[in-house]
């Protein structure tokens, strides 16, 4: 199933796995904070939602996991399944909306990665409850989101002389908004960028039945700054939001 958030991505999707590829972001702070979230997944069955090009597949296989991979695009599928048969790596990958995760049975995963998908797709509510019913019981969801309270349509650091930075604006913060945006100036394409308030993410998991086991706003630690100077403006507010969610047992 087709929707704005999967054409958008699809469109763009050579232009995500440059970028990706060579990412201080992807590969130094998002990628290891995941991992440690998702703590021990010896011989866990973990769907990799949102699974782009592949390397937190990859990656969670070589740590044990058996592991399914989605994504709304096309052509990272295809990618992802090269460079996995390329890697000698076995996941089983398929195209599919994560609102829509039809050819996945219910309960069939004990955890799900999702890294940097819910502030993309189109229908968040509907990709929860799916993520939910996937997952079986005592399963956990770990998710990573641009920060919601920092990616307002109006969004930016207000600098000084020098270019300083001086502090971060925001406005418009409660607009459910999407709107097209070149993630970085190396993108051919735009991909739409979506902006929701904090509290649908919170409260679209809960109504999903999900109860919250981890919440973190990660801060650039000194050794974040000796891997990439580019990570300083996380010692003042934080890009990025993590959190983990059980389906409980009863
Ligand atoms: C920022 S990339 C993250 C990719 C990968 N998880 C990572 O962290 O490297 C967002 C991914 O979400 C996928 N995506 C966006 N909307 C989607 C949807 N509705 N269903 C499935 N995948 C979607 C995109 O195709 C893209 O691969």
């Amino acid at each position: 199933m087709n929707d704005s958030s999967t054409r958008s991505w699809d469109a763009a999707a050579d232009d995500w796995v440059a970028h990706a590829d060579t990412s201080d972001y992807q590969h130094l702070f998002l990628q290891p904070r995941m991992l440690a979230l998702a703590g021990d997944v010896t011989g866990r069955r973990v769907l990799d939602l949102g699974c782009g090009e592949g390397a937190y597949s990859r990656e969670l296989v070589r740590c044990g996991a058996r592991v399914t991979g989605i994504d709304g695009s096309e052509r990272l599928v295809d990618i992802a399944r090269v460079r996995a048969s390329t890697s000698g790596v076995a996941i089983d990958h398929r195209c599919l909306n994560a609102s829509a995760l039809d050819s996945l049975a219910d309960a069939s995963f004990d955890l799900i990665v999702a890294s940097m998908i819910f502030m993309n797709v189109e229908d968040y509510p509907g990709a929860i409850r799916e993520a939910h019913r996937v997952l079986a019981p005592g399963g956990a969801l770990c998710m990573s989101l641009t920060h919601p309270c920092f990616s307002a349509p109006v969004s930016d650091w207000v600098r000084g002389k020098g270019r300083v930075p001086r502090h971060f604006a925001v406005d418009r913060y409660f607009e459910r908004i999407a709107w097209d945006d070149r993630i970085a100036p190396t993108f051919r394409t735009p991909t739409l960028r979506r902006h929701r308030p904090l509290e649908d993410y919170l409260s679209g998991a809960l109504q999903a039945g999900f109860v919250l086991q981890d919440f973190q706003e990660p801060m650039a630690t000194d050794a974040d700054l000796q891997a990439s100077a580019r990570f300083e403006p996380m010692t003042r507010i934080p890009y990025f939001l993590f959190m983990r969610w059980e389906k409980t047992l009863g």
